[in-house]
């Protein structure tokens, strides 16, 4: 039966054709050439009505069959030309450079206390924390600061809860001072120490030029056998040239702290200093751990000897960057910030 034969051939040429498709304009030419109404293949479905009622369901079979291996075939074929046409012409070179999000920056405070510690780092401090709400005890008793001291005064401290002065020492405050922190991980180890605790702390100052509410310092203690004022002051020389320049000088005025004997303030120059009209900066405090404090946190004062610091963090950044608000820094204004 000529019909019959032309089946197979016909299929396959369909199918080959399909396949090779260039895209998907050229595919769907290619099927309305077999399938269309005057397609090829329906040519052939339509010469089945001149057979005779006997060939007919035989031929019928055949012809379905293969009209279902065309359609997959173009199926499959759309598939493939689709997904092509959906990736970009040009393949993807994984290994070029990302581009460059603006990330931001951080705060300069986070600069310059970052800087701090890596120089203290090197000189093998480590980082401890205590918390902004703090107690009496921590805060000024264990610090051998007397009940009557005016730091004291809830003029000068924000009391949280309750009055000031509660029977046993811990009524809650906003810290005044890291110094606090001292005596958290001093009551938390064995000497030696060796630490540094950057940190907010909150004095019942009115905002102005160079005061704030709050504002940060970082502590430094170092507790251990032998330890002099010699040791405190290369330790101060060291680390302000490391963060200001090898022009810098320091020295050393006495003066007082309850927790510290003997006592200093330590004065600051460099060319900075000189170019804003002063001889020296008052930059911070420190002195040799009182023995009463060691009395205080169970350290052996015939044994251990230390020196503390205390010191402004904005204040130091303030003078590096010649600012001359503290406000800016708590702004949050971005034409400030991004000038770091
Ligand atoms: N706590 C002092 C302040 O807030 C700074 C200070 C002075 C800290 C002497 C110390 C120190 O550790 O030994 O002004």
């Amino acid at each position: 039966m000529p019909l019959l034969d032309d089946i197979e051939p016909l299929k396959l040429n369909a199918i080959a054709e399909l396949t090779a498709a260039p895209d998907l304009a050229a595919l769907e030419q290619t099927k309305g050439a077999w399938l269309g109404a005057s397609g090829r293949f329906t040519a052939l479905m339509k010469q089945l009505g001149t057979l005779s009622k006997e060939e007919k369901p035989a031929a019928g079979k055949l012809i379905n069959l293969a009209k279902v291996e065309i359609e997959s075939a173009l199926a499959s074929r759309r598939e493939q030309l689709e997904l092509a046409a959906a990736l970009p012409a040009e393949p993807t070179d994984f290994t070029l450079p990302g581009r460059r999000r603006p990330l931001g920056k951080l705060h300069p405070l986070t600069q310059v206390t970052e800087d701090i510690v890596r120089a203290f780092r090197k000189l093998g401090f480590a980082v401890a924390e205590g918390p902004d709400i703090e107690d009496e005890y921590h805060c000024f008793d264990a610090l051998n600061t007397p009940a009557d001291h005016p730091a004291r005064d809830a003029q000068d401290t924000f009391y949280v809860s309750p009055v000031p002065g509660g029977a046993d020492g811990r009524s809650s405050l906003l810290r005044t001072h890291t110094s606090s922190v001292q005596i958290r991980v001093m009551k938390s180890q064995p000497p030696p120490v060796r630490i540094l605790v950057p940190g907010r702390v909150y004095r019942r100052d009115n905002a102005d030029a160079t005061h704030n509410p709050t504002f940060h310092q970082i502590e430094g203690l170092y507790v251990d056998r032998n330890v002099t004022v010699g040791d405190l002051k290369g330790t101060v020389e060291f680390v302000f040239k490391e963060l200001m320049g090898s022009d810098v000088k320091i020295r050393f005025r006495p003066h007082y702290f309850s927790y510290t004997e003997p006592s200093f303030e330590i004065d600051f120059t460099s060319a900075l200093v000189k170019k804003m009209g002063k001889d020296w900066l008052e930059i911070a405090g420190c002195g040799m751990v009182h023995p009463q404090v060691f009395e205080n946190v169970g350290y052996d004062p015939e044994v251990w000897s230390g020196w503390a610091f205390g010191f402004g963090i904005e204040r130091i950044a303030m003078l590096r960057y010649g600012i001359n608000d503290i406000r800016l820094f708590y702004e949050n204004d971005g034409r400030f910030l991004k000038q770091f």
